[in-house]
């Protein structure tokens, strides 16, 4: 057997922004996890696949899903890749402990663990470059356009200044800081945030792109923020960045309640992460602050919350 892990990802700064050209900051989020485990099947023919994912209910032979289903395109994308010959049949099964539709990850995240497995299985262990170029194609099967930041961060697993179209930026931090994630627990899938920004830019591209921009300019500010682990700078960008989020229309009552919740328990900032409407927001806290934050957000309905920490 061969099993391989992948990590979710929080959106520190930039979300839907970076869709439209400009900059935003991601990192991977190691507590969470998507797991494939791949293993021979020698009963069945060769060359066969067959497909279990208790997150998506699926199981079922490769050939009999649809050829759009995001699981079968990414199996056989990285099959492709491999050299062919008398292979095999494979049993292919996932598990995952990030949320559906919630800003982390997930789809990503699934994407990289299986062509990982796969290729390492077979003995042809893929590249992250390879690997996140699968991932951004299944991608675009969860909504039209990705801007390649989630499978990017998750496939390199290092933080990121990620430009859509250009050489991946790792960025180094040299002093660890702690975010925090809760959970509306909202299911909101990317595509319906993405889609909904996309007809308020066609309904006002003037103001929209302002919007952009600023966001643009809170991404580039953050970076030496990022860098240097300077909470009191990330908090307040933080606040910034969820002030135009707000004003584009991607928060929610649940996600202003968590957000509240987190500042009024001394969080040094809170936004959204991710395409928002629900799903999931973070707050970069202070070490001292961090379990009456946790506390708090629960307290305000949070579904889950939890602590990672980025850096060295
Ligand atoms: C999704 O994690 C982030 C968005 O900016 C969409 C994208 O970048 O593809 C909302």
């Amino acid at each position: 057997m061969t099993r391989a892990h992948a990590p979710g990802k929080a959106i520190l700064f930039g979300e839907h922004a970076v869709v439209y050209g400009r900059p935003a900051i991601a990192v991977p989020v190691p507590p969470i996890q998507a797991t494939a485990d791949v293993t021979d099947l020698p009963q069945a023919p060769a060359g066969a696949v067959f497909l279990e994912s208790e997150a998506t209910g699926t199981r079922a032979w490769l050939n009999a899903l649809p050829e759009d289903d995001p699981l079968r395109r990414i199996t056989q994308s990285t099959l492709d890749r491999l050299p062919a010959g008398g292979r095999q049949a494979l049993s292919i099964h996932i598990t995952s402990t990030i949320p559906i539709a919630s800003g982390l990850g997930s789809g990503a995240a699934v994407s990289v663990a299986i062509a990982r497995a796969v290729s390492q299985h077979l003995g042809q262990p893929l590249t992250a470059e390879a690997v996140s170029t699968l991932a951004f194609d299944v991608e675009r099967l969860h909504h039209g356009t990705p801007s390649g930041i989630d499978n990017t961060v998750i496939s390199y697993e290092t933080p990121v200044y990620f430009v859509r179209g250009q050489p991946i930026e790792p960025i180094t931090v040299g002093m660890s800081f702690d975010v925090l994630i809760g959970d509306t627990g909202v299911a909101a899938p990317t595509a319906k945030a993405v889609a909904s920004v996309r007809r308020r830019w066609e309904a006002d591209r003037e103001s929209m792109e302002t919007l952009f921009d600023v966001i643009g300019d809170i991404v580039r500010r953050a970076r030496p923020a990022v860098e240097s682990g300077h909470v009191a700078a990330l908090g307040s960008l933080m606040n910034e960045n969820q002030t135009v989020l707000a004003r584009m229309g991607v928060s929610s009552p649940e996600l202003d309640r968590l957000i509240d919740a987190a500042l009024g328990a001394g969080a040094s900032g809170a936004k959204l992460s991710g395409g928002g409407i629900g799903g999931n927001m973070i707050a970069v806290v202070t070490p001292d602050r961090a379990r009456a934050i946790i506390t708090a957000l629960l307290e305000a309905g949070a579904t889950r919350a939890f602590a990672t920490q980025v850096g060295p």
